[in-house]
């Protein structure tokens, strides 16, 4: 079986009938959302109240028979499931390649566990180590960011869709995905929470994909099966 498959499967355990979910974005979470239609249709969970993190994933969860409510129905969520593109020692995360990071974090605050599940491959020693950091901004003034973003450390790239327009969120927003991998010690991805905190402090930019000290089960999926553990 796959990997994210076999974590997707793993994470049933955490899943109980009646509960409030998040469910992420990305392929993962795609597996996860197949996942748990099985066991509904097999009548092994019911009763689930599911809150998307994107139009793609409300989509698929409705085609598995889940029961799909908003964050405005469901305030409070007791577990939120979701992907990452990186993971390091800490449980830190790098989030948004899918495009969706800011519902993600708003979802998975408003939760009292998330649980992220990832193929083995995404475990990193430093964030920035493979993947850019995206950044969600609103479309005025965009560019307005690049060199600021520069001055930081950083290498910022518009995200763009296949046919060269700006990649547009759910929210409305674009994207900016900012290679921070040439910053050096103590600059860009080596010291996250200052990098967060200063992104944070512009106009402009909505949220960034570093997820900081917010996951409680970490589900790492192999070739042979998947590891679950608790913070
Ligand atoms: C979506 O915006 C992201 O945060 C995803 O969770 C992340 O990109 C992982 O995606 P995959 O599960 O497709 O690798």
């Amino acid at each position: 079986m796959d990997k994210k498959e076999n974590a997707a499967r793993r994470a049933l355990e955490l899943v109980r009938t009646g509960m409030a979910l998040g469910l992420g974005t990305g392929s993962t979470a795609n597996c996860l959302v197949r996942a748990l239609g099985g066991e509904v249709r097999e009548g092994r969970l019911s009763d689930l109240r599911c809150v998307a993190t994107s139009r793609a994933t409300a989509r698929l969860a409705e085609a598995e028979g889940l029961h799909v409510v908003t964050l405005e129905e469901q305030p409070m969520l007791d577990l939120t499931l979701d992907g990452a593109d990186e993971v390091d020692p800490e449980w830190n995360l790098i989030k948004g390649g899918g495009g969706s990071l800011l519902r993600e974090k708003i979802v998975a605050q408003a939760s009292r566990q998330l649980a992220i599940l990832i193929d083995d491959s995404k475990m990193v020693r430093h964030l920035g180590e493979r993947w850019s950091l995206p950044i969600e901004v609103v479309p005025f003034g965009w560019k307005t960011h690049l060199s600021h973003l520069e001055d930081l450390g950083g290498k910022p790239r518009l995200r763009l869709r296949s046919d060269g327009e700006p990649f547009v969120t759910d929210e409305g927003n674009f994207t900016l995905d900012v290679d921070f991998s040439g910053a050096g010690a103590g600059r860009g991805l080596s010291v996250p929470e200052t990098l967060h905190r200063d992104l944070l402090r512009r106009a402009g930019i909505v949220e960034t994909g570093l997820f900081l000290g917010m996951a409680s089960f970490l589900i790492v999926g192999t070739e042979d099966g998947a590891t679950l553990d608790q913070r």
